[in-house]
């Protein structure tokens, strides 16, 4: 029924969107990551655009051309992509967190390719918490936009997105199940929950590209709605 619904009109909207990656280096040569492919962040923001909305897409390390028309902001790790959605946040209405952040990074990156040491066939890697981005403008007094998460869950995925959602004080959270087959990370489909203070809305799976168009939908009914 998505294709009946009438495409939302955003224009003179600001939305600043997330995705992939972080990538946290260790050494010169090494660094901490995930699987994120970027492809839910990257259609949101197409999706966002083409409804006629001003989007910076503040990307991850990721193998994805930038949508048309949107402002593309390239970060690598965690604190780089924080500092730009700072700046993002600064100045739009809606903020969408699609990235798959690292939730923590070697705790100091050696100026020197780090050797094995001899004699010992065991090492352990002394991380830092990142910090968490979507909670900080979540958390704002003012310029606070409407805020929306992803919840990427292997089990118990509506009381761990729930959780999300209270803890960070976010106006909605997308939760998806990617221990399902060909569903989130890495995938071209998707199947996830919507939920918000109100209530929950499953959607069926479907391609990243038409569910980004409902989501955008779905997001703008509540961010504008008075
Ligand atoms: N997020 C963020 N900054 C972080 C970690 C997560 O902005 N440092 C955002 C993600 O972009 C996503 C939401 O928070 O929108 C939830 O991310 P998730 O990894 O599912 O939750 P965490 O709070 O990191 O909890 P955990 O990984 O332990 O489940
Ligand atoms: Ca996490």
């Amino acid at each position: 029924e998505s294709l009946l619904q009438p495409r939302a009109d955003l224009r003179g909207k600001h939305f600043a969107i997330t995705a992939g990656p972080t990538r946290e280096s260790l050494d010169p040569v090494r660094y901490l990551t995930n699987h994120s492919s970027g492809k839910m962040g990257f259609a949101l923001a197409a999706a966002a655009r083409r409804a006629g909305a001003e989007v910076t897409l503040i990307a991850g390390p990721v193998n994805l051309p930038t949508p048309a028309g949107v402002k593309r902001v390239d970060v690598v790790d965690a604190r780089e992509m924080q500092e730009a959605a700072e700046r993002a946040a600064d100045l739009c209405d809606v903020f969408i967190a699609a990235a798959a952040v690292a939730d923590f990074r070697p705790e100091r990156i050696a100026q020197e390719k780090i050797k094995k040491s001899d004699g010992s066939d065991r090492d352990t890697l002394a991380l830092v918490k990142n910090p968490d981005i979507v909670a900080g403008i979540a958390a704002r007094n003012e310029r606070r936009p409407f805020t929306v998460g992803f919840a990427a869950e292997t089990e118990k995925v509506l009381e761990h997105a729930a959780g999300k959602l209270s803890r960070k004080k976010l106006d909605m959270i997308i939760a998806n199940d990617v221990s399902e087959a060909d569903s989130g990370f890495n995938s071209e489909r998707n199947r996830v929950t919507v939920l918000d203070p109100s209530g929950r809305t499953e959607l069926p799976q479907s391609l990243k590209t038409a569910l980004a168009e409902q989501l955008i939908g779905m997001i703008a009914a509540q961010a504008f709605s008075q």
